[in-house]
C-alpha cells in the first residue's frame, strides 16, 4: 500500500469526519445568528456510507479520526458509527469535537463505542457571555458536558477556546488559571476567516501572543513541549507546578500547513484536500468501489495546496485561487 502522499511529501494519515451541519448552537466565529441553509437528511452521507469511506481510508495509511459537525452529537445514533468505524483494522484513535451540551447524556455511551478522546468548546466561562458567542444554549450544560466526559474517563480532555478581540481576551487568565487547578487541556485558537462574508472576523481577531503576555504577567511558569506535538498544527505548553496543559493553535502561521496532515470529508460526502480552498471531490458516486473510492483519495492528494492564503486575506492581498463558500460548520474545523 502506498501512503497518502501528497506534491509536498506531507503525509496524510489524519481524517476529520463531519457528521452533520446542524448544530444547536450559532457561535458568532461559526455560523450566522439566522443559521444557514442546511443539507436535506437525504444528501447526508449515511452512517454505512461513512464507514465504507473509512475503510478505504484506512487502507492508504489514515489511522486517526475526528468526528465533527456541526455539533456531531445532534446526530442520532452516533455512538453506532463510532463503534463501526472503531472495528476497522488500522484505525487506532477515534476522537470528538462538540461542544458539550449535548455530551453529559452520551458520554458513557461514546466511551464504551470506542470513541478514544473529546475536545469540547468553551469560550469563556461567563454564562451571560456565553449566550452572546453562541447566540443559544446554557453553559452550565457544557461544564455538566466536561465534567460527565471526565467520568467516563476520556483523557485528555482538551477545551477549544477561539479567542475573540473585544469579546473574550479578558478571560486568558482564568482559562488558565483552569489549566493550572484541573487536569484540562486548554487549546487558545485563533479566530480564522472561512466562509465570512461577515464582518466579525476584522472585528475581532486576536493574535494569540497575547496569552503568553497574560501567562507572564501571571507569574507562571511554563515550558515549550515540542514532544507533546502530535502532526498536528499545535504549539503545546506544559504548566510548571499545574494539573493541565495549554496550547496555541495558530491557523495563521505557515507551520500550520507545512505539518498538514489531515483531510476532510464534510457531511453531504465530499471531500476536501484543504480547510480554506473551494476544491472539493464529490465521493459519492465512489460509494461501492474501493477502486474508485481510492482513486479519489489520490485525486486529493494532487489537489492538496502548499498551503491557505489566511495571511494574505489579513493583509487584504490577492488570493491564488478561490476561498471556499463553505461555512466552517460545513466543514468541521
Ligand atoms: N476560527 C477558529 N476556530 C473556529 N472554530 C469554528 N469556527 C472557527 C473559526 N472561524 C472551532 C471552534 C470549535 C471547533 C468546532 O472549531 O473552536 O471548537
Ligand atoms: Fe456550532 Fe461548533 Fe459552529 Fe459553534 S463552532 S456554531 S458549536 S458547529
Amino acid at each position: 500500500m502506498q501512503s497518502l502522499t501528497d506534491r509536498f511529501g506531507r503525509v496524510h494519515n489524519y481524517l476529520r469526519i463531519s457528521v452533520t451541519d446542524r448544530c444547536n448552537l450559532r457561535c458568532l466565529y461559526c455560523m450566522p445568528e439566522e443559521g444557514v441553509q442546511f443539507t436535506d437528511a437525504s444528501n447526508l452521507l449515511s452512517y454505512d456510507d461513512i464507514t465504507e469511506v473509512v475503510r478505504t481510508a484506512a487502507g492508504l495509511g489514515i489511522t486517526k479520526l475526528r468526528i465533527t459537525g456541526g455539533e456531531p452529537l445532534v446526530r442520532p445514533g452516533l455512538d453506532g458509527l463510532i463503534r463501526q468505524m472503531s472495528s476497522i483494522p488500522g484505525i487506532s484513535d477515534i476522537s470528538l469535537t462538540t461542544n458539550g451540551l449535548l455530551l453529559a447524556k452520551q458520554a458513557d455511551a461514546l466511551r464504551d463505542a470506542g470513541l478514544n478522546r473529546v475536545n469540547i468548546s468553551l469560550d469563556t466561562l461567563d454564562s451571560a457571555r456565553f449566550r452572546f458567542i453562541a447566540r443559544r444554549g446554557e453553559l452550565r450544560r457544557v461544564m455538566e458536558g466536561i465534567e460527565a466526559a471526565g467520568r467516563a474517563g476520556f483523557d485528555p480532555i482538551k477545551l477549544n477556546c477561539v479567542l475573540l478581540r473585544g469579546v473574550n481576551e479578558d478571560e486568558i487568565g482564568s482559562f488558565l488559571q483552569m489549566a493550572m487547578e484541573q487536569p484540562l487541556h486548554i487549546r487558545f485558537i485563533e479566530y480564522m476567516p472561512i466562509g465570512h462574508a461577515d464582518d466579525n472576523w476584522r472585528n475581532h481577531y486576536l493574535p494569540l501572543a497575547r496569552v503568553l503576555e497574560v501567562a507572564d504577567s501571571m507569574g507562571l511558569q511554563y515550558r515549550n513541549r515540542d514532544d507533546m506535538r502530535g502532526n498536528g498544527p499545535s504549539d503545546d505548553y506544559e504548566l510548571i507546578g499545574g494539573k493541565g496543559s495549554f496550547g496555541l493553535i495558530h491557523p495563521i502561521s505557515d507551520e500550520f500547513c507545512k505539518r498538514c496532515n489531515r483531510l476532510r470529508l464534510t457531511a453531504d460526502g465530499y471531500l476536501k484536500p484543504c480547510l480554506y480552498w473551494m476544491d472539493e471531490l464529490n465521493v459519492k458516486p465512489a460509494l461501492g468501489s474501493s477502486e474508485a473510492m481510492e482513486a479519489m483519495f489520490r485525486k486529493a492528494m494532487d489537489l492538496k495546496p502548499a498551503s491557505h492564503e489566511m495571511a494574505a486575506k489579513l493583509a487584504d492581498s490577492a488570493l491564488s485561487h478561490i476561498p471556499t463558500e463553505r461555512r466552517m460548520s460545513q466543514i468541521g474545523g
